[in-house]
This record gives C-alpha cells, sequence and structure tokens, in this order.
C-alpha cells in the first residue's frame, strides 16, 4: 500500500466541519433549482469559479449566498447525509457537525423541523455507512449576542442531538467578550463550548476568548502560531486547537502550508485535531487535509495515526464511546502496518 493509500485508510474522527460548507456542486445546482433562487450558476464547472476566494470576507459571502439557496427545512436531510457519506469515504468514525441555525431561522425556516431534518439524515446515514455525528450549534458572532439568546432559547426547547456551541462567521470587528453571557448560560445548559478565534482576525480577540468564554477548544487559532506566550497558555489550559489546515489556504489566514502553525501548536504541547471545515467549498477532504500535511509538513503516518487519537480524546463523546472508538482505532491501525 502506498503512503497516501495508508493514510487514506486511517481511522477519522471530524471535530470542525460545517454542515452547509459541506454542500457539493451538484447538489447547490438542485437546491438551486428547487429553491427559484436568482443564480448564474448551471454546471459544476461554473460553481469550481463560484468555490474560489480572494479572502476570508469573500468566502463568508459566498457561505452566506449559498444560505440563501436552503429555503426549505427538509432541505438539511440530504446535505447532513451527504455530509456524512464523504465523512465515511474518508473512514471519519465519528462527525461533530456545525450548523448556523439563524442564517435560516432570521429567514423564516422553523428551528425544531429543521433539527428533525438534520437527525433524519444522520440516521439515515448512521444506517448505510456506520458514521455517527452529533450537533454543535454555532451562533454567528456578526449577528450579536442578543440573537445567540434566543438561539439558546431554541435549543433549550429542543436539544435533540445538540451537544455544543459555538460561534464563528465575521471575527474582525465582532470581539469575543459580549459573548460572555451567553456562553455562561451555554454552560449552565450542559453544553459545550467552543469559539472560531484567530481565523479572520489576531491574537488580541484570542486572548480575549480565552478570558472572557474559557472555550474547550478552539476552532483555527492560526493567529496564536506568532505568540509563544499565547501558545504556552494555552497549553496550560489544556485547550485544544480543532485545525484546518486546507481551510486557512483556501480563505488566507495562511500563506502558504509550508507556514502552517500546527507543528508549532504540537511543540508548545497543543493537542490538536486536524479538520476539514467546508470541504466542497474548499476543495478538500479529510483524507485531502491528511494527505497534505504528510506531503507538505512531513507528517509521518504515526504522527497523523496521534493526531487521529487526540480527536478522539478531545472529542465531546461520552468516557465509553471514546473509550470503544480509540480500541476500534487502534485494532484498524495495527492492521495496516
Ligand atoms: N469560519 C467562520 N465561519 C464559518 C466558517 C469558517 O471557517 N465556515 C462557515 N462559517
Ligand atoms: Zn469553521
Amino acid at each position: 500500500m502506498s503512503v497516501e493509500e495508508t493514510i487514506k485508510a486511517l481511522p477519522k474522527l471530524e471535530q470542525h466541519v460545517h454542515i452547509v460548507g459541506s454542500t457539493k456542486p451538484e447538489t447547490l445546482l438542485w437546491l438551486i433549482e428547487d429553491s427559484g433562487a436568482d443564480l448564474p450558476y448551471e454546471s459544476v464547472e461554473d460553481l469550481e469559479q463560484f468555490y474560489r476566494y480572494k479572502d476570508f470576507p469573500h468566502f463568508l459571502n459566498i457561505y452566506s449566498t449559498v444560505n440563501c439557496t436552503i429555503t426549505k427545512e427538509s432541505h438539511y436531510e440530504r446535505l447532513t447525509y451527504e455530509m456524512m457519506q464523504s465523512q465515511a469515504g474518508c473512514n471519519v468514525k465519528h462527525v461533530e457537525a456545525i450548523y448556523s441555525a439563524w442564517d435560516h431561522v432570521g429567514r423564516g425556516l422553523d428551528f425544531s423541523l429543521m433539527v428533525d431534518s438534520i437527525n433524519r439524515g444522520i440516521r439515515k446515514a448512521t444506517r448505510d455507512f456506520g458514521v455517527t455525528c452529533t450537533i454543535r450549534i454555532d451562533l454567528v458572532r456578526n449577528y450579536g449576542p442578543e440573537v445567540g439568546m434566543k438561539v439558546l432559547d431554541l435549543i433549550e426547547e429542543k436539544s435533540d442531538n445538540i451537544i455544543a456551541i459555538d460561534t464563528g462567521g465575521s471575527e474582525e470587528g465582532f470581539p469575543p467578550a459580549p459573548y460572555k453571557e451567553c456562553y455562561d448560560r451555554a454552560r449552565e445548559m450542559g453544553l459545550h463550548v467552543v469559539a472560531h478565534q484567530g481565523e479572520g482576525a489576531g491574537t488580541d480577540y484570542i486572548w480575549e476568548c480565552l478570558e472572557y468564554l474559557n472555550p474547550e477548544r478552539i476552532g483555527h487559532a492560526v493567529a496564536a502560531g506568532e505568540d509563544t506566550e499565547l501558545m504556552k497558555t494555552i497549553a496550560a489550559k489544556g485547550i485544544p486547537i480543532e485545525c484546518c489546515p486546507v481551510s486557512n489556504i483556501r480563505t488566507g489566514a495562511v500563506k502558504d502550508l509550508s507556514r502552517h502553525p500546527i507543528r508549532s501548536f504540537m511543540d508548545h504541547g497543543i493537542k490538536v485535531s486536524v479538520n476539514s471545515d467546508d470541504p466542497p467549498m474548499f476543495g478538500t477532504t479529510m483524507n485531502n487535509e491528511y494527505i497534505q500535511l504528510h506531503q507538505k509538513l512531513g507528517f509521518t503516518i504515526e504522527e497523523l495515526f496521534k493526531i487521529s487519537l487526540d480527536a478522539v480524546e478531545t472529542s465531546f463523546l461520552c468516557v465509553e464511546e471514546k473509550e470503544r472508538l480509540l480500541k476500534q482505532f487502534q485494532m484498524e491501525y495495527a492492521r495496516l502496518i
């Protein structure tokens, strides 16, 4: 087996993937048709151009256009099912999927029906491919903390399979501190708390995030690579980082993969996971993320497997599930090498 084939066969756990960001070009064509959206795209080739970004704000703009094509709660079932099908194709055993509820509730879609639709997609994909999935809700920072509280109200009424909250969306100009009450309340509700941070803004927001939000994991955190004190602090607090290497290249958060801070994070004692973020929108998959780390940053199969194990350990699965998965990962790895 070639190194690439072995990497593809490694068992994996995805901690950071957006359901809408997992919309394949052919599925977007279906959404455009089904919703009657006024978009000038008719082929997969057209959409390959559409899925190219000059920077992070431009990516969020395109992401928001895709959101507009989701006009029925039931659309989520297919998006979720296909996301999990692609993940299973990369030997991902468990997914923690991100759903930005207010992107749709703000336009009149029903939260409870969307959660049902997502969970239907999950159940079918688990039955067909064996992969499991839980939901983390992105409060989307640019909507502000008042909307964040409304989303928490919705979760309080219907929490089926929802295990965590997050703040993604725009970063520059939207500091984390105002979300303190939302995070405190989410913790009281028994939810795990994560924050996208240091992707579209600098280290000051990461410091502020640590102080006010006290996240259990940080998404991206690329800016932290410039600040040794910050990396030491993140390590001392035992906060893992969800790295999304190809995403960071596509949005320009990192100039070149050889300059990605993932190794520096690990050298400072921070546990990392490797994730695909918005896979078709960034032309990536979990397999590709791992292969890129091997080809561009010299990660060995052993190091990549260690990242998979750390992703299980720092996941939000219960202790019994973690133990079961760790055993399964070890057995599959033993058969591979
Ligand atoms: N960052 C912030 N918000 C997002 C992203 C991301 O990578 N993907 C979808 N929404
Ligand atoms: Zn993300």
